[in-house]
């Protein structure tokens, strides 16, 4: 099964390529008609994310009507971990996710263990049928939270809160929330790793609230779990190296602390201009982003002048993933996505003439 298009994975090690490589946060989501279906089919979004078949159908299914995708990503949801840490997963028609029991009490915590990697198996099953389906067309990406992430949503409960429950645990009982986010990291290490042995070609960690701590409690709560996982990932599956992504959503501020962590590739939203993010970041790591997912509610031309302007900011060169800042919007036009996607292709050849 040979891989027919690796010039994502070349651009996340930084090597040359002949065009930049793009794929979209949220791929196979709600904005397609197709997805809309399948969930509708399975009965719910966790009934697709539990059934490897569904999982599978509906990785495929942006990649079926955008061929100039060059990656996939494993259909899933980061919060399958807390799920398997016994908090009980739950969504709510039309709100965000919820959970049964939260992790606020110290026995609780102390309670809080490792979960035996055969309640997640669902997600590496589909891992595999993911990777034989594929059949060598574009590499599939494999994906956790990062613990601090994770962490968000077990002891705030839900989502879309100030984070005050979780912000106080860790000023008053800083012990609780490394505790907390200790198991969580050695979880997400075997996780990943199960993912890496069941065919993810990459990994990426989404710290989607990284970007709500200070300085000093991101370094510390977020990135030096961050750190943690990183070291203990598999390096090299099947002959090739298995790149490593890191996007604090809202972290663009800490990006030189990022590059120092062993990852690859450090993801950017859309506030931060990609070019200065470039010179800060040196030769360390890859980036990937940046364009605001919002753009693609507007016009084709708008879009593809956003896309004229971020490859352009980036420059000469290898090591830029052309991505969205984060995940496409529900409300976003199918014609949008392709608009962006044949703009990336058609302007960013001149950036990689040897
Ligand atoms: O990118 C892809 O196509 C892969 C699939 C993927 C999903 N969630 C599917 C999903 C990935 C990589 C995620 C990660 C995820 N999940 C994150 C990190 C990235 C980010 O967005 O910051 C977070 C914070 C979650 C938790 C989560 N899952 C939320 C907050 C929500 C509800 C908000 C929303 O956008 O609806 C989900 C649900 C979810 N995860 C959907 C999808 C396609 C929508 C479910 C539906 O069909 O209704």
């Amino acid at each position: 099964m040979k891989l027919q298009n690796d010039t994502f994975l070349k651009a996340l090690m930084r090597e040359p390529t002949d065009y930049t490589p793009v794929w979209m946060m949220r791929q196979a989501g709600r904005y397609l008609p197709e997805y809309r279906e399948s969930r509708k089919t399975a009965g719910s979004f966790l009934q697709l994310c539990k059934n490897p078949s569904f999982a599978t159908e509906v990785t495929l299914q942006p990649l079926d009507r955008y061929p100039l995708l060059d990656a996939s990503i494993l259909f899933s949801d980061i919060l399958t971990v807390p799920d398997a840490m016994g908090l009980g997963l739950y969504f709510e028609e039309g709100e965000g996710p919820k959970f049964e029991r939260t992790l606020r009490e110290e026995a609780d915590i102390q309670k809080l263990a490792v979960p035996d990697m055969a309640s997640l198996q669902y997600v590496f099953d589909a891992v595999s049928q993911i990777r034989k389906t594929l059949n060598g067309r574009v590499p599939l990406i494999g994906f956790s939270g990062s613990p601090w992430t994770l962490a968000t949503y077990m002891v705030e409960g839900k989502g879309g809160t100030d984070f005050l429950t979780i912000k106080k645990m860790a000023y008053a009982r800083p012990d609780l929330l490394h505790r907390i986010l200790d198991i969580t990291a050695q979880t997400v290490i075997q996780y990943l790793n199960a993912q890496i042995a069941a065919g993810a070609q990459a990994v990426m960690i989404f710290d989607s609230w990284g970007g709500a701590l200070s300085h000093n409690a991101y370094i510390e709560f977020s990135l030096n779990y961050m750190q943690k996982i990183v070291n203990g990932l598999t390096r090299e599956h099947d002959g090739r190296i298995v790149p490593r992504i890191v996007f604090t959503k809202g972290g663009a501020l800490w990006l030189e602390a990022q590059a120092e962590i062993g990852a690859d590739v450090l993801g950017l939203d859309w506030a931060v201009d990609i070019g200065s993010a470039r010179k800060r970041v040196g030769d360390k790591v890859a980036l990937q982003g940046n364009l605001d997912p919002a753009i693609l509610l507007s016009t084709p031309a708008a879009i593809e002048k956003e896309v004229v302007n971020i490859l352009a900011s980036y420059g000469h060169g290898n090591g830029h993933v052309f991505n969205l800042g984060h995940g496409i919007t529900q409300w976003t036009p199918q014609e949008n996505a392709a608009a962006m996607l044949a703009a990336v292709r058609e302007h960013s050849r001149q950036y990689h003439s040897k």
